[in-house]
Formats: structure tokens, C-alpha cells, sequence
């Protein structure tokens, strides 16, 4: 019997070169096919159609994205191109083979919710910069375009993985900062869900095995924190001799206004596909699978004071 075949976009990023290490760890039933920028790139999506013409997949999963939040402010039409049209032409290329969509999404197509609690899959998006607006465009054009659809939105990415350690990540950074200055600042005032690009891909894995129903899943670690939060804990389980300060975001000169609040409930996929654990815990693994900490439980909490290294 023939078995099911996924065509893999941005196999070479942080979620995608997971997602590739879990599909191999997990022994699925289905074949796992990248396919790379040189063959099908994104920013010219007149181009797509024609270069997945002959592809035979039953499932498209993009993991693929313009993702330079700050670049982004000054490059809307790159990020309007591959975040939404290419994802358009994307959809309407599985609709016209009878295959399903599995497109990577964001919590940056949330704004800020006043009620301050974690937002559900139907909350009402609303982007304050360039590429959250560029994705919630693609999510929307992806639904006009087919039904067998399923949108995954992921959030504040960290990881163990090769792909981490080149294109870097809050976690890289810290331990860089914290090692070589001694002191960080970091931001407060934007809460959000740290999420271990490794338990996002293996409930990608789990999603693709299973043929989830259609609809719009936030795979996320369980949990919320400011990146002051997230920061100050991973000084504390290094046990790096290093003062985390929290500051406002206005203090942290990002070209990309972030949102204030942009925790996601997880609740729909931990349902779904079993429990998903802390961020906590997440953390502690990858520092684990870094060689960076022996145990997932802190190690010594940090000085307070003044700080000049910002996030
Ligand atoms: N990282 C985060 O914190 C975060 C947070 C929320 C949501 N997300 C979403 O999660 C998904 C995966 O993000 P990530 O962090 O894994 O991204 P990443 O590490 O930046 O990797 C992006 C991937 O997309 C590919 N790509 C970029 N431009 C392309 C183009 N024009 N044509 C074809 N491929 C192109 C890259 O190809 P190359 O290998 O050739 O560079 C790379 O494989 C994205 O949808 C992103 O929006 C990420």
C-alpha cells in the first residue's frame, strides 16, 4: 500500500529540522519530504503553482516564513509575499489536489488582550506590526482558499537544535549575554508562551499521524511568562554568576512594536493529542539536550540590580 506523503517547507528552520527529528524518532507511518527554498521560494508566489505542478503529497506543511519581526517593519511586501500570497497559492495548490494544508502560524496575530488571560484559537486577531499582520493575512487568505486546512500557531521559540545554534534564539542569546557581560536587561511587559521547538514538533508529528480534524490548533508549552520571566530562569538553572533587571519594552529600542499580552491557551491541542508540559519543564530539557544543566530544577537565584544588556 502506498503510504501517505508530506511535503515539508522550511525543513532547514528551528521548527522544521525538528519536526524532521521527530517524524524519524517517531517511526510514523507516513513519508516525511522536504523540500527547499531553491526548489520553491516563497517570495515569488506566482512561481509556486508552477513549481509544485507534479508534486504528489496529501499533506503540505509549511513551516516556511519571513520571520524578522524588525525586518520586517521596512520590508512589508517581502513579508506580505511569502506570509501571504505564497501561503495563498499554497492553499489553493492542495485544494486543487485534493491534499490537506498544515500552515505554521503565530501568537503575533494577537495584539494584546485586555482581560490578560490566555487567548483561545477564536479569539478575535488583531496584529500590531508588519509580520503578525502578514501572517494573520496568510491564515485568512489559507481559509478562503481550501477547507482540509489546519493552522498551528506556535509561539517564542527555543531549541537545542543546529538550527538554534545558527540563526539563534532568546535562550542563545541569554547564555551569551549573561557569560559575557555579567548583566541583562530585559523586558517585562510583553507576556507570552516560551515554547521548545522539540514538544511543538513532536504534537506536529502526532497531528500529522493522527489526520486531526481541520481547524486552528496553539501548540504551545503550558504556562505564561514575560521574557524577564523566561530570562531570569534561565540564568538561574545555568547558575551563571549574572543580574537579570526587568525593563519596558519603550527601553529596548525594537523597530517592532510587540504585543503586550500574547499567551496562548493550549487547551484545544492538549485535549486532542495528551497533556503538554510547562515551559518550565521544556526548558530544562533543552538545557539538558545543550549540556548546559544537569537538572531541570534552578540552581541559584540572581542578583537584582542595575543592568545595561537588553533583550
Ligand atoms: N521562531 C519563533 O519564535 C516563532 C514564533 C512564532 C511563530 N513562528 C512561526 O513558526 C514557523 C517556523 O519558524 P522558525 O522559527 O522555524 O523559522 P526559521 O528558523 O526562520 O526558518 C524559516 C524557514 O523558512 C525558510 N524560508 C524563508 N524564506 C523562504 C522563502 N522565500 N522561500 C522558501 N523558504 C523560505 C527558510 O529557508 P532557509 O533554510 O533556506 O533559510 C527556513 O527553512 C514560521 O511560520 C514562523 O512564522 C516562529
Amino acid at each position: 500500500m502506498r503510504r501517505r506523503r508530506v511535503l515539508l517547507l522550511g525543513a532547514g528552520g528551528r521548527l522544521g529540522s525538528d519536526v524532521v527529528c521527530a517524524h524519524a524518532a517517531s517511526g510514523a507511518s507516513f513519508d516525511l519530504v522536504p523540500l527547499s527554498r531553491q526548489r520553491l521560494d516563497l517570495a515569488r508566489p506566482d512561481a509556486v503553482a508552477k513549481a509544485l505542478a507534479h508534486a504528489d503529497f496529501d499533506v503540505l506543511l509549511n513551516c516556511a516564513a519571513y520571520h524578522d519581526t524588525d525586518a520586517a517593519e521596512d520590508n512589508a511586501a517581502l513579508a506580505f509575499a511569502v506570509n501571504g500570497q505564497a501561503v495563498q497559492r499554497l492553499a489553493e495548490v492542495c485544494a486543487g489536489k485534493g491534499a490537506r494544508f498544515m500552515h505554521v502560524s503565530t501568537d503575533y496575530v494577537f495584539g494584546g488582550d485586555a482581560a490578560r488571560r490566555p487567548l483561545a484559537e477564536g479569539d478575535p486577531t488583531a496584529p500590531v506590526n508588519v509580520y503578525g499582520a502578514s501572517k494573520a493575512f496568510g491564515e485568512t487568505l489559507a481559509r478562503l482558499a481550501l477547507e482540509d486546512l489546519v493552522i498551528l500557531r506556535v509561539a517564542s521559540l527555543f531549541g537545542a537544535s543546529a538550527a538554534h545554534a545558527e540563526r539563534g534564539n532568546f535562550v542563545e542569546t541569554i547564555i551569551r549575554v549573561a557569560r559575557e557581560r555579567g548583566e541583562l536587561k530585559v523586558v517585562d511587559d510583553q507576556i507570552m508562551s516560551p515554547t521548545f521547538t522539540a514538544d511543538a514538533a513532536a504534537i506536529v508529528v502526532r497531528m500529522l499521524a493522527a489526520h486531526c480534524p481541520p481547524g486552528t490548533y496553539h501548540v504551545v508549552n503550558s504556562g505564561a511568562a514575560s521574557w524577564f520571566d523566561f530570562a531570569s530562569s534561565i540564568v538561574e538553572r545555568l547558575g551563571v554568576d549574572a543580574t537579570v533587571t526587568p525593563c519596558r519594552s519603550d527601553e529596548a529600542g525594537r523597530r517592532a512594536l510587540r504585543p503586550a499580552f500574547s499567551a496562548l491557551d493550549n487547551a484545544k491541542a492538549s485535549a486532542a493529542f495528551g497533556p503538554i508540559p510547562s515551559w518550565q519543564d521544556a526548558l530544562g530539557r533543552c538545557l539538558q539536550a545543550r549540556g548546559l544543566a544537569e537538572s531541570a530544577a534552578p540552581k541559584r537565584v540572581p542578583r537584582a540590580s542595575a543592568a545595561n544588556a537588553s533583550s
